[in-house]
Order: structure tokens, then C-alpha cells, then sequence
């Protein structure tokens, strides 16, 4: 079986919102305990939002004293980000020639994001998820913690995967490179393992506070829709009282959310933060209305959050110890990719 091992990336785009925290960050964060882990800033994939950028470096740096003000040991785990290590580029191009036109024309991320001028989207935004299966595989990597979002880039990974493994097996085969893979009844020799998303718990996807049919995003362009990681107590406060909901009381049984997505993302919330289930949550507040619910979520929210933005700020006056941990981390990953690279390089004839 492959060694497990933990990797995952976020993007330099934007502000860091509580869903990136409670879907991912705080996932990394709790892996790190029992796993060895991989953490990424995937700046080549910022690249596909917006190809001009005056503050990438800046960007990256953000998301690094995140994840570092999160919990993230980067001595023990490794932090760095996507472009110093050019095996994740190399390794995506070959993807680019596994991978079929036909299953990147089909993931929803790109039909959204490209919108109706399809034809005239970045070939960039349409090989993302190739990119993001090197950035996994180039490390074969078994366990990638995600939002809801990124479950079908992930079926994707194990798709080129797969294909690869099949298309090479008897070069794989012939090197004594291959592991074994158990699929179903049937045991094959692959030199990727099959990546496996860990998503799950009440925080999986996180709804916009304006809109409970929209995940909550960098790029909703309504600041109210989102609580952002470095947000003051009193914004973060405001925009809980502000947040949609319906008149009903909260029920006390799960079912009782029904069709009341705005509640529901309340309750996950409070659930996330409290490191508790929704029913847990119903329990004690299941019969109160939203005028006792919201200003204690709000507590909640600011006693898990603000000293997270606290670290990150003190963390951003030291550019220079976060450059070193980018730099030290690069060092790290480089040769772990470069490692498996070598061998991808003598299956293909390179
Ligand atoms: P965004 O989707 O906000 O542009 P990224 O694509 O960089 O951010 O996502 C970083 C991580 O945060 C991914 O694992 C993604 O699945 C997770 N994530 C993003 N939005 C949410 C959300 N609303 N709820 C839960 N997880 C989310
Ligand atoms: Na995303």
C-alpha cells in the first residue's frame, strides 16, 4: 500500500473566508496531528483568476501567516508554495496529454467560472484540474482535506490516475515501480495511488450569509456574504446580525432544517466552530429564536477567529520569517517531487 501522506493547496486570491477555514485550514490543522501533511499555496492556479496581479507575493505571504496562525507547524509538516517547485508544472503537462478534452469540458467549476463565453475562457481555466492532480500526485499523495467543492476535481485526480497507471502498467511493471492498488474484488500495480478527499463534518460547505443556495466565496462580490479570517469582532458581530434567515424558531431535531438552507448554515457554522455536530447545536439552542442564536454565534465566531487574525497580523510584519518558511518548505517538497518525478520520467521515456 502507499505510504499515506496528506496534501492540499489554497489559492492566493482574495481574503481567506470562514468557509476556507472550517472546510479546509482547520482540517489541515487537525490532520497534522496523526499524519504527515503537505500544505500549499497554490499560486500557479491564482493565475487562472487573474493573470496580472500587483500583489501576488503579498497574496501568497496571507495565506502562509494563515495557515501558520491556524496551527500549522511547518517544522514538522511542510508549508510552501506551488511555484518553487517546477516538478508540480512539469508533472501537470504530461496530465495535460492523459487527461481527455471531454472530462475537463464537464467539470462544474469550469463551466461556472468560464460562464457563457466559454470558448473564450484561458485553456489554463480548463486544465486547472490537471494541474491540481499533478500538484497531489507529483507527491503520491493519499489523502487530500477539501471542501464539498472539490469532490469531482478529486474523482477527476483518480480518473488520470487510473489512466495513467493502466496506459504504463507493463513499463511500470517492467521497473518494479508499481504498488499495489486494491480496486474492488481486483488488485492491479499502479505508480499513483487512488487520492481519497477527506471532507465531511457540518462545516463541509459553507453558504453565503446573504444567499443560502451560494457557497460562501473570495469572489462574491458582497463583503456581507462572508466572514473574512482577518475581520475585526465587531464586523464579524455585524455581519451574523446581518446574516439571512427565516422568523421560524430553530428546531431541535436535524429534520427540522429542512428547507431552511439559511438556518442550516447557521447551525453548521456554529457547529464547525464548536468542533460539535448540528444536533449537538440543535440540543442546546433547538426552541430559541435567532435573536438569542446569532449574538451566540457571534461570540463563538469572534472567540475562535479573532486570535487567529491576531497571529496572522503579527505574522505579516515579518515578511521575511515567512518568505524563509516558503523558502525552507520549497527546499523540502522540491526533493520529494523531484524523487518521484525521476521515476514518472523513466516510465514515460523521458
Ligand atoms: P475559494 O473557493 O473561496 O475560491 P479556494 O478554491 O482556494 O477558495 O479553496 C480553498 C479551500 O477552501 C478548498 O479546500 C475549498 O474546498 C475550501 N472551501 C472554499 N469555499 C468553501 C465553503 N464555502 N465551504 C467549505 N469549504 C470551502
Ligand atoms: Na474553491
Amino acid at each position: 500500500a502507499f505510504k499515506p501522506l496528506i496534501f492540499s493547496g489554497v489559492q492566493p486570491t482574495g481574503n481567506l473566508h470562514l468557509g476556507n477555514y472550517l472546510g479546509a485550514i482547520r482540517k489541515f490543522v487537525a490532520l497534522q496531528e496523526t499524519m504527515d501533511c503537505i500544505y500549499c499555496v497554490v499560486d500557479l492556479h491564482s493565475l487562472t483568476a487573474q493573470l496580472v496581479h500587483e500583489d501576488l507575493k503579498d497574496q501568497t505571504r496571507q495565506i502562509t501567516a494563515a495557515f501558520l496562525a491556524a496551527g500549522i507547524d511547518p517544522d514538522k509538516h511542510i508549508v510552501f508554495n506551488q511555484s518553487r517547485v517546477m516538478q508540480h508544472a512539469e508533472l501537470a503537462w504530461i496530465f495535460n496529454c492523459v487527461a481527455r478534452i471531454g472530462w475537463m469540458n464537464r467539470m462544474t467549476q469550469f463551466k461556472d467560472k468560464a460562464g457563457k463565453d466559454r470558448e473564450n475562457a484561458s485553456l489554463g481555466l480548463l486544465a486547472y484540474p490537471s494541474l491540481m492532480a499533478a500538484d497531489i500526485l507529483v507527491y503520491r499523495a493519499t489523502h487530500v482535506p477539501v471542501g464539498d467543492d472539490q469532490k469531482q476535481h478529486l474523482e477527476l485526480t483518480r480518473d488520470i490516475a487510473q489512466k495513467f497507471n493502466n496506459d504504463f502498467s507493463d513499463r511500470i511493471a517492467e521497473l518494479g515501480v508499481g504498488v499495489e492498488i486494491q480496486m474492488g474484488d481486483e488488485t492491479v500495480n499502479g505508480f499513483f495511488p487512488l487520492t481519497e478527499p477527506v471532507i465531511g463534518g457540518p462545516a463541509a460547505r459553507i453558504m453565503s450569509l446573504r444567499d443560502g443556495s451560494k457557497k460562501m466565496s473570495k469572489s462574491d462580490p458582497s463583503d456581507l456574504s462572508r466572514i473574512n479570517l482577518t475581520d475585526d469582532a465587531d464586523t464579524i458581530s455585524k455581519k451574523i446580525k446581518k446574516a439571512k434567515t427565516d422568523p421560524e424558531a430553530l428546531p431541535s431535531e436535524i429534520a427540522g432544517l429542512a428547507g431552511r438552507p439559511e438556518a442550516e448554515n447557521l447551525v453548521g457554522i456554529y457547529a464547525g466552530l464548536a468542533d460539535t455536530s448540528k444536533e449537538a447545536v440543535l440540543k442546546e439552542y433547538g426552541g430559541q429564536q435567532f435573536s438569542v442564536f446569532k449574538p451566540a454565534l457571534a461570540d463563538l465566531a469572534v472567540e475562535k477567529m479573532a486570535p487567529i487574525a491576531g497571529e496572522m497580523r503579527r505574522l505579516m510584519a515579518e515578511p521575511g520569517h515567512i518568505d524563509s518558511v516558503l523558502r525552507n518548505g520549497g527546499e523540502r517538497a522540491g526533493v520529494l517531487a523531484e524523487a518521484n518525478m525521476k521515476t514518472v520520467r523513466d516510465i514515460i521515456g523521458l
